[in-house]
C-alpha cells in the first residue's frame, strides 16, 4: 500500500425530511446566497422546503447555473456576492450547481488576478466563502469532496480544480428529490459513479485488499441498484442506494493508498468541451478505449475485476479481459448509454483537436506515477472509439 493522508470534514445528512435540519446547520445570522440551476428544485419541493426552513434568514437567490457550469455564469454570481455582502453559499441541485458554487466561493475571495487562473494555472486558493449543498442528483460525488469542474464558454475549455477550502460544510442528500430526474440523468449518474470507482481501482495491484473490496462493493451495488433506479426513479430504496454509492465512489476513501488513473475523465472532459456531450456519456465512450489500449498494463486488475464483479473465470487471460470489457459496455448500453463516436455524431477530426489540446497543455497522464497516456496513446484510445 502507498503512503497516504485522509481528511474529509463533510457532514452528510441523508434521507427523507432532512431539509428541516438546515436551519440548525447554517449559521443563521449570515447573509445566505441560494444557488440553483434551471428550476428542477421548484418542481420537486426542494426550493419550497429550503425557503420554509430558512424563513428567518436573509436569502439572496442566484439561479440559472447550467449543466457543465460556465465560468461566465459563475462570475455573475461573484459580482452579486460582492454587491450584496453574501457570507454563506447554499447550492441546491446536481453536481453542476455544487461545482459552480465551489468555484464561486473561491473566486469571491480571490485577490491574485483573474480567478480563471485557479483552473487554467492551478493557482492556489487561500480562502473561500463557506458553502453547503442540497443534493438532488446522484452522480458526481462533489457533495463530499473538494473538487470542481468548470467550463469556459468563450474558449470551449473544461478544467478542474481541487482545494481543501472547497469542501462543503455539510451536504443534505435527498433520494426522494431525485424521483423527478429524467431517466437519462439517472443513467448518467450510475455510469459516472461507476467510472469514478474504476479510475481509482482499475490500475495495478499494490496489495491494498480493503480498498479493492470497498471499490468492488460500490461497483456491485451500482450494478444491482442502478438499473432499478433507472427503471423507476421514484423507487426510494434503489435511489437511496445509488445516491450513497455515488457519494462513496468519490469521497477519498477508495483512493487512499492506491494509484489512480484519471485518463478516462481527462479525455472525456475534452469531448464535453468540444461537443457538449453529457459528462457520463463521454466516460462511457472513452473507457473501453483506455482498457483496450492499456490492456497489458492493467491486465491483473482487469482479470480481478472480471472475476469478482462479473464472475468471469473461464477462458484464457486474453479472452477474460475481452469479456470483462464487453460486459461493461453492455451494462452501459442497458442503461441507454452508447459508447462510440458514431453514436453521438462526433467526427474523426475531433481526435486531432483533442491531441493538439493536450500537446499545448503539455499533458502526459494516467496510471498514477506511471505516466502511460502519452499523446500517441490518447490518439489510439480515441481511434478505438470511432
Ligand atoms: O438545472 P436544473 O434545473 O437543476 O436541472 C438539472 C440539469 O438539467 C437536472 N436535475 C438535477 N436534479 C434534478 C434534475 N432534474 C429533475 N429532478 C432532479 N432531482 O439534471 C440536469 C443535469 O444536472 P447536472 O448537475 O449537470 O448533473 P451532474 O450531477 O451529473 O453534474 C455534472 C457536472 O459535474 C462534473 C461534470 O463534469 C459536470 O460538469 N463533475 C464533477 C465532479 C466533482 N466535482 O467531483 C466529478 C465528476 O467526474 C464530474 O466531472
Ligand atoms: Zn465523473
Amino acid at each position: 500500500m502507498k503512503d497516504f493522508e485522509f481528511y474529509n470534514p463533510v457532514r452528510i445528512v441523508f434521507g427523507k425530511k432532512q431539509l428541516e435540519k438546515i436551519s440548525d446547520l447554517i449559521p443563521l445570522k449570515k447573509r445566505i446566497m441560494l444557488l440553483y440551476g434551471g428550476g428542477s428544485i421548484k418542481k420537486n419541493g426542494v426550493y419550497e422546503g429550503i425557503m420554509k426552513a430558512l424563513e428567518d434568514c436573509d436569502i439572496i437567490e442566484f439561479k440559472g447555473i447550467e449543466p457543465n457550469p460556465s465560468y461566465e455564469t459563475c462570475m455573475k454570481a461573484v459580482d452579486l456576492i460582492k454587491k450584496e455582502n453574501v457570507e454563506f453559499l447554499l447550492a441546491a441541485g446536481g453536481g453542476s450547481v455544487i461545482d459552480a458554487t465551489k468555484f464561486i466561493a473561491a473566486a469571491a475571495l480571490y485577490d491574485d488576478g483573474d480567478p480563471w487562473d485557479i483552473l487554467a494555472k492551478g493557482s492556489k486558493i487561500k480562502a473561500s466563502l463557506p458553502l453547503a449543498d442540497i443534493l438532488t442528483l446522484p452522480a458526481t460525488g462533489t457533495e463530499m469532496n473538494k473538487n470542481s469542474v468548470i467550463s469556459r464558454q468563450s474558449t470551449n475549455e473544461k478544467l478542474a480544480f481541487s482545494s481543501p477550502h472547497s469542501f462543503p460544510q455539510f451536504s443534505v442528500l435527498l433520494p426522494d428529490a431525485a424521483a423527478t430526474l429524467p431517466t437519462e440523468q439517472v443513467a448518467n449518474g450510475v455510469v459516472d459513479a461507476f467510472v469514478h470507482v474504476i479510475e481509482q481501482y482499475l490500475t495495478y495491484p499494490v496489495n491494498a485488499p480493503l480498498q479493492d473490496r470497498i471499490a468492488e462493493a460500490i461497483l456491485t451495488t451500482l450494478i444491482e441498484e442502478g438499473p432499478k433506479a433507472y427503471a423507476d426513479p421514484s423507487d426510494y430504496d434503489s435511489m437511496a442506494n445509488l445516491m450513497w454509492s455515488a457519494t462513496m465512489a468519490l469521497n477519498g476513501i477508495i483512493k487512499a493508498g492506491v494509484p489512480e488513473d484519471w485518463s478516462v475523465h481527462d479525455i472525456g472532459h475534452e469531448l464535453t468541451a468540444l461537443h457538449n456531450i453529457d459528462h457520463a456519456r463521454t466516460l462511457a465512450i472513452v473507457l473501453p478505449g483506455v482498457w483496450r489500449v492499456l490492456r497489458e498494463e492493467k491486465k491483473e486488475k482487469l482479470l480481478q475485476y472480471g472475476e469478482r464483479i462479473w464472475g468471469i473465470t473461464q477462458g484464457t487471460e486474453e479472452e477474460r479481459v475481452d469479456r470483462a470489457i464487453d460486459v461493461t459496455v453492455k451494462f452501459f448500453e442497458s442503461l441507454g448509454i452508447k459508447t462510440k463516436f458514431s453514436d453521438y455524431g462526433i467526427p474523426a477530426e475531433t481526435i486531432d483537436r483533442i491531441v493538439e489540446r493536450f500537446k499545448k497543455r503539455g499533458c502526459l497522464f494516467g496510471m498514477g506515477d506511471r505516466k502511460l497516456v502519452t499523446l500517441p496513446v490518447v490518439r489510439k484510445i480515441l481511434e478505438d472509439r470511432l
